[in-house]
């Protein structure tokens, strides 16, 4: 948790969220209050606790819910592409001229612009599955070549080690700027902090998604700290930040100059890559069946829910009924389909 930033999603204080996070304030994940820790989910490797590995297992803890995911219509979605709302880090960056270490630097990141982004942008993954991601514009100035832009995002690991990805936009020039900018979309899967689910219309009312983005800039140069906002977008067109904006005023300090730590003003709407990223149109008959479905198997969880609270008011030993109906619920909540026998059991038991 020492160097919080956009790096923060590899440290995990997105996971601790609070105080902990940037900004401070965020929610903490689910499993906090539970006493659940790193490697509870992670495996760690070779050189042991500082070296959790990225990969993480729901099984110990959620099988049936897991068992339920992998009939459902969303067997391709990552169990984070519902339960994971907000996320913070920072926003932008912008390379420029600065001073590093008390020497003049052509290449100081300007980056302290930090925020929530919601809610994430979900994009399919190596495998074509459903993944949410953060996604913020950075540029960086004093670039001598010129580069061409790489059409659609680019995984760094093709073979799937990660999931994080990059939109490699080309260079831009600008007038009385530093060289060539070269721009790109940072694109990195997320994992935390897991809460309750977003409801079925954050996802399908729209095949657009749309992200919100606010920010502080807090950076100890350019200017005092201001504040702004952005959007991404992902559409059946392509993928792109709209509407950067400061919300209010900057105002430089003594030495700080505009192009260096805040490009984005400057080089206006270029931050876009072409391809299909929306969520495709579900079929309207599937979709009105599955939430029938639910609605169907939820009523059903009450009544046996009513008659255990019974049973357990008049004092019976009604434990394992209980972590079975728990059970069923955790799997009607997912795939409401396949919850039918187990409910069809309890029923019988509860009598
Ligand atoms: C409830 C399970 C769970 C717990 C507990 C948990 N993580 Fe994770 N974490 C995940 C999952 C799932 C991923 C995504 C894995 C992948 O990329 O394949 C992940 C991803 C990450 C990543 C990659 C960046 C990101 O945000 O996606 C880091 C770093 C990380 N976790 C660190 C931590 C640290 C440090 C802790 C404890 C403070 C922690 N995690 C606790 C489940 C968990
Ligand atoms: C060590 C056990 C453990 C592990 C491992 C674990 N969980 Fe949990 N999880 C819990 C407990 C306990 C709760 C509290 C709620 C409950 O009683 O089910 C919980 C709650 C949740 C919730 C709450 C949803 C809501 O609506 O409030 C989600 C989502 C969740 N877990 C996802 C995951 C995912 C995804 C993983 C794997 C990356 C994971 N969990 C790994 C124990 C675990
Ligand atoms: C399509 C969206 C979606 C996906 C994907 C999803 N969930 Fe859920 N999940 C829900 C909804 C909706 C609920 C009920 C509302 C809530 O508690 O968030 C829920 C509830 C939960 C709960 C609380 C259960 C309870 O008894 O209250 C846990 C734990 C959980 N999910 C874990 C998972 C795990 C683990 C995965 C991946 C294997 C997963 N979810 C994938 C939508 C989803
Ligand atoms: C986090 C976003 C998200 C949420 C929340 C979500 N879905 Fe989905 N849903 C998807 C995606 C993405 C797909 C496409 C999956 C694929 O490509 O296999 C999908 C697929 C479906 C399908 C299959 C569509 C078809 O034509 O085959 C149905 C039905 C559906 N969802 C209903 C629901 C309902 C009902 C809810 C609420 C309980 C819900 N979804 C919540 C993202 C979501």
């Amino acid at each position: 948790m020492c160097h919080a930033g956009t790096m923060e999603r590899r440290r995990g204080d997105s996971y601790l969220g609070k105080e902990f996070s940037e900004p401070a304030g965020l929610p903490e994940d689910v499993h906090v209050a539970k006493k659940i820790q790193c490697v509870d989910c992670h495996e760690t490797g070779p050189g042991g606790m500082g070296h959790i590995n990225r990969k993480a297992t729901c099984q110990d803890c959620h099988i049936e819910i897991e068992q339920a995911m992998a009939e459902s219509v969303h067997k391709k979605l990552a169990c984070a592409a519902c339960h994971v709302k907000v996320l913070g880090g920072y926003e932008m960056t912008s390379w420029g001229p600065g001073e590093i270490l008390s020497k003049p630097n052509p290449f100081k990141k300007y980056s302290l612009y930090y925020g929530p982004q919601e809610p994430p942008i979900l994009l399919r993954d190596q495998n074509g599955r459903w993944m949410p991601t953060k996604i913020w514009p950075n540029s960086a100035g004093g670039i001598k070549e010129n580069i061409v832009p790489k059409p659609g995002i680019t995984f760094r690991w093709p073979k799937g080690e990660t999931h994080d990805a990059y939109a490699l936009l080309g260079t831009f020039r600008v007038p009385s700027g530093n060289n060539n900018y070269l721009a790109w979309l940072q694109i990195e899967e997320v994992a935390h902090p897991y809460g309750k689910s977003r409801p079925c219309g954050s996802c399908h009312d729209s095949e657009t998604q749309i992200s919100r983005v606010t920010w502080k800039y807090f950076d100890t140069q350019g200017a005092e700290p201001f504040t702004g906002s952005q959007k991404v977008v992902a559409d059946k067109s392509g993928l792109q930040i709209r509407d950067i904006k400061a919300t209010s005023k900057i105002v430089p300090m003594p030495d700080g100059k505009t192009i260096s730590f805040a490009a984005w003003l400057y080089l206006g709407d270029i931050w876009k890559t072409h391809g299909d990223f929306s969520i495709p149109k579900s079929d309207p008959v599937k979709y009105r069946s599955f939430s029938k479905d639910l609605r169907t198997v939820q009523a059903r969880l009450k009544v046996i829910d009513r008659q255990l609270m019974k049973k357990e008011s008049r004092g019976d030993d009604v434990k394992k009924l209980r972590r079975k109906w728990k059970e069923a619920k955790a799997v009607a909540l997912h795939e409401p389909g396949s919850a039918e026998t187990l409910l069809d059991q309890l029923g019988i038991l509860v009598q």
